[in-house]
């Protein structure tokens, strides 16, 4: 998988990617020539109604990502390991072992440095992996707030280590989320594998979005980075308030 996605970058074709968490979801996007979907723990929050990430379970991703697997034929299909389960090298292990098992191709975790014993366990192991770096939603209570990351030239050369230290552990690719465009392209740059940006500018290899937030079908927030090209959520209001005439019209 590390070599077809390094070879496409080397083509210059940018990678075109999205997240899923439901069947129809899935099998519209596996018709639309994606280079991958993601099984995001994104899906906490757009289609759970949690609060943040933290509290997506490995049993909420289980069932989402068998979900997404049947709608999934063509594309590559990777899962998010979701918060605390991927502390130490076996758990990570134990963890990608049951996303793979529910259908995902490969595995995507949030760190870099910090986590490359996870990252290498799992590598060793034969499982793909993306790597996630930048602006990571799973330290959002940590952290105190979404924080863009890159602002400083201690944050940039953490940022560029995070990235160098996985593309040297093989991963397939790295998402690099919510960084100042400058240091998010100079990492894309440096490193062989493909990054993947997320408001983090056009000089990433590629660009990912939750697909809720693409088709505005949650329109209780967006980041200010991803432009909804469609108003799902307001063509169900329109068509229930029209359901709710019709039936009370008699
Ligand atoms: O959870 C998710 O959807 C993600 C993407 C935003 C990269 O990690």
């Amino acid at each position: 998988m590390r070599d077809r996605f390094i070879d496409q970058k080397r083509r210059g074709r940018p990678l075109a990617t999205l997240t899923a968490a439901d069947y129809p979801t899935a099998r519209l996007l596996d018709g639309a020539g994606l280079d991958l979907i993601l099984v995001g723990d994104s899906l906490g929050m757009v289609e759970l109604g949690y609060v943040d990430t933290t509290e997506v379970t490995l049993e909420d991703m289980l069932h989402h990502t068998r979900a997404v697997r049947r709608g999934v034929t063509r594309t590559p299909l990777a899962a998010d390991l979701p918060y605390r389960t991927y502390d130490t090298p076996a758990q990570a292990l134990a963890t990608a072992r049951d996303l793979m098992e529910a259908g995902a191709d490969l595995v995507k975790l949030e760190g870099g440095v910090s986590h490359l014993p996870q990252v290498r366990a799992l590598l060793e192991a034969g499982i793909p992996l993306i790597g996630h770096i930048g602006m990571l939603p799973q330290s959002v209570r940590e952290e105190g707030g979404y924080k863009k990351k890159g602002r400083t030239p201690e944050q940039a050369r953490a940022l560029m280590d995070d990235g160098l230290a996985l593309d040297a552990a093989g991963v397939t690719a790295i998402v690099i989320e919510d960084v100042v465009a400058s240091v998010a392209a100079d990492i894309s740059r440096r490193v062989a594998c493909p990054t993947i940006g997320i408001g983090s500018g056009s000089g990433c290899d590629g660009q990912i979005l939750v697909t809720a937030d693409l088709i505005g079908a949650f329109p209780w927030f967006r980041p200010p980075f991803a432009q909804a090209r469609a108003d799902v959520a307001g063509e169900i209001e329109r068509a229930v308030s029209e359901y709710v005439a019709a039936v009370r019209a008699g």
